[in-house]
């Protein structure tokens, strides 16, 4: 008996036919189907379309966007790393995972191990992504200045949140969550502390993942780079990779006014940028040997930090948070004078500015903090 075959227009105009009287019958397989693989679909080579294992594979590869209109000629090529596109959302997954990964690689952690960070945001966020992942349960001390936004993605992770309230001697918390910490370790015993102001793993991952990507971008043709500083994890781990394989490169670091992360500043005053600064002197950056590895030091406002990840945003599309702004004020108002226009300058962008709608970017937080930034818009009713 011979069997119609149908013409590929005639299963097209059938199966049209059938969705559009909802399908009662399903469709007769074809009497040829395309022969399956057992195999798993190859791998692309290409590392844009990379299949990850895991969310841990998924971390870094952050793509490096042109800066075109933000940045007034003449200027160098100016281009920005936006750490937002890592799962977790920012430049903290690169060391979180470092860290705990040497922790596993130390003391063997099973699901259910209790891991205790001292955290603004982004580090407690890599670390629950990771502790999900992995079935371990973290505890994250943060203080009042953690974005709200932040805060509730800690919880949807199943972090559990332990708020200080209590301001430090120098008027910030950072000395607050420390003693608190030093109280949950006595209360969890067993459980990992992961210090990321004093972890030889926190700039490693900047070392092995965040330095060489840049580099292989552009061909290892980077004049500066500039850094905001806060644990001292990311401009540490770029600035010895880059000193070890590209010593031309500039190394510059941002910091907050008030903020005793970088040696220039040793008087601490109230800031605002989250993520950023210190109020005591991170080991991380092993200050004795630090003149070899950042070439200069700079100094911002919240309000001209914040002013500039709006003018940002609204240039280039580029929405970044607080410390982007403040790595983007150097670029513009700073870089742009130092170098020639076929150099290449590079700006780390941590996070996404979408953390910071009800802080940064709100109307009514920026005025009771009399930070003169206004986010109206064109036309907007006076
Ligand atoms: C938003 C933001 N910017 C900057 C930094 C500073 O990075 P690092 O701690 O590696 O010095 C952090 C760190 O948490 C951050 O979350």
């Amino acid at each position: 008996m011979r069997v119609e075959q149908e013409t590929p227009k005639e299963n097209i105009q059938r199966e049209r036919t059938q969705s559009l009287r909802g399908a009662a019958e399903p469709a007769p397989r074809s009497a040829d189907p395309a022969p399956r693989s057992a195999d798993p679909a190859p791998r692309s080579a290409d590392p844009a379309l990379r299949v990850c294992d895991s969310v841990l594979d998924a971390i870094g590869n952050t793509p490096l966007i042109r800066l075109s209109k933000f940045i007034p000629s003449p200027s160098p090529q100016c281009f920005v790393k936006f750490e937002a596109m890592n799962p977790g959302g920012s430049s903290k997954d690169r060391s979180a995972r470092e860290m705990l990964l040497a922790e596993e690689r130390t003391r063997g952690l099973e699901p259910g191990a209790v891991v205790i960070i001292s955290t603004s945001g982004n580090m407690g966020i890599g670390l629950a992504m990771m502790c999900a992942y992995k079935g371990y349960r973290l505890i994250a001390i943060v203080d009042p200045k953690i974005s709200p936004v932040n805060e509730k993605i800690l919880r949807i992770y199943g972090a559990k949140i332990v708020k200080v309230v209590e301001r430090d001697q120098h008027a910030g918390y950072h000395l607050t969550r420390l003693k608190k910490a030093e109280e949950l370790r006595n209360k969890y015993p067993d459980a990992i502390y992961i210090d990321q102001y004093d972890n030889q793993w926190n700039a490693e991952a900047h070392y092995r993942t965040t330095g060489p990507e840049i580099a292989r971008a552009l061909d290892g043709k980077v004049a500066a780079i500039v850094i905001a500083a806060g644990t001292g994890g990311t401009v540490m781990g770029i600035a010895r990779y880059f000193k070890d394989h590209y010593p031309e490169t500039h190394i510059w670091a941002v910091d907050e006014h008030g903020s005793l992360a970088l040696p220039a500043n040793s008087i601490p005053q109230p800031r605002y940028l989250n993520g950023m600064g210190a109020s005591q002197r991170p080991a991380n950056y092993d200050y004795p040997t630090l003149p070899k590895y950042l070439d200069k030091q700079h100094y911002v406002g919240a309000a001209e930090s914040i002013q500039a990840a709006l003018d940002l945003a609204r240039t280039e599309g580029i929405l970044a948070g607080g410390s982007g702004g403040a790595v983007v004020t150097v670029m513009k108002n700073v870089m742009r004078h130092a170098y020639r226009s076929d150099q290449n300058v590079v700006g780390i962008l941590p996070d996404h500015g979408s953390r910071y709608t009800a802080d940064f970017f709100d109307e009514e937080w920026l005025s009771i903090r009399e930070l003169p930034v206004s986010l109206a818009v064109d036309g907007d009713e006076p």
